[in-house]
């Protein structure tokens, strides 16, 4: 209006309005050379804080405490703020999805779950891992952690140019859900093969989020997670087509309460494994992975800590 105020003047007002969101959002969503750089450095700076929390973890200590090191490993490092609320959940918390580091003790047996990114340069980084307290997994604890690892391995093949958002999750499901039929936390007299496991949804009793989101600026960044073509008659447009220059997170994971017709030696288990992979023109490259995943790696870094 205060443009068409200046029409005397010879001044001529928009005649339309045009909202540029999902121009931004698409630009977003496609990283370019500096992106690339800062969010490299947000992962490093990140895997770090999660390599500190690990050296510091012992039995005795607090949540709030191992917070504390990352806090401090990502303001040294030049992070200007965490990325969001640091999840770190020791024992049964593990099995709270948005738990926020809080005051309970780390016990001798118990993992910890500590999902934790910084903000470098208006760039999240987004990080999960579960390990030890005291430095060892158990058996039950390693046999699980394996499962959710080889889920993380399906899914980062499939987070390749070509591929749909989707396909990691679907990949990584098929790894969970075989796992789960092999440890007995699904009875598969009840739940037959692992496909039909996968078709009634019985897995979701364990894993019942979606293996990843975009990552950029925001934690859960924004861009649309559909292509823009229309599906075929009477189905839904397709999930988003992955590109070079897309970055997402790729966080399977466990979490198992306790109940009647699970094996007890799982229960209170919560395990998660995530990592930001930037698609690349021939696969994608991880940008969390200066941080050990595999148990061994786990254990021989708390060991030397
Ligand atoms: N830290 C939030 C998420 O993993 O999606
Ligand atoms: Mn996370
Ligand atoms: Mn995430």
């Amino acid at each position: 209006q205060s443009v068409r105020n200046l029409a005397r003047s010879g001044v001529e007002a928009p005649a339309g309005i045009y909202d540029v969101q999902r121009l931004l959002d698409q630009m977003r969503l496609i990283k370019d050379d500096d992106e690339i750089a800062a969010m490299s450095r947000a992962g490093e700076i990140s895997a770090a804080a999660h390599c500190r929390a690990m050296r510091m973890s012992r039995p005795g200590l607090r949540e709030y405490q191992l917070e504390a090191e990352l806090l401090h490993e990502f303001r040294y490092n030049g992070a200007q703020a965490p990325a969001y609320g640091s999840i770190v959940a020791t024992g049964a918390n593990a099995c709270v999805l948005h738990y926020q580091a809080s005051d309970a003790e780390l016990k001798d047996g118990d993992l910890v779950l500590i999902d934790a990114g910084c903000e470098f340069n208006s760039y999240a980084a987004d990080i999960t891992r579960t390990f030890p307290a005291n430095g060892k997994f158990t058996g039950p604890q390693k046999t699980l952690y394996e499962i959710v690892l080889a889920a993380q391995t399906a899914a980062l093949a499939a987070t390749r140019p070509g591929r749909h958002f989707m396909d990691g999750h679907d990949a990584a499901v098929r790894v969970l859900t075989q796992g789960m039929l092999d440890t007995g936390l699904l009875d598969a007299n009840k739940a037959g093969n692992v496909d039909d496991a996968i078709a009634a949804g019985v897995y979701r009793q364990f894993y019942m989020h979606r293996t990843g989101h975009w990552l950029g600026m925001d934690v859960h960044d924004v861009g649309d997670y559909r292509d823009a073509a229309p599906g075929a008659a009477g189905t839904e447009r397709a999930w988003r087509t992955l590109e070079p220059g897309m970055v997402v997170t790729v966080e399977p994971g466990i979490y198992v309460r306790p109940a009647a017709d699970v094996p007890e030696q799982f229960w209170n288990i919560g395990i998660r494994i995530e990592d930001d992979a930037l698609v690349t023109p021939d696969g994608c490259r991880i940008l969390s992975n200066a941080v050990p995943n595999t148990v061994a790696e786990i254990e021989a870094l708390m060991r030397h800590a």
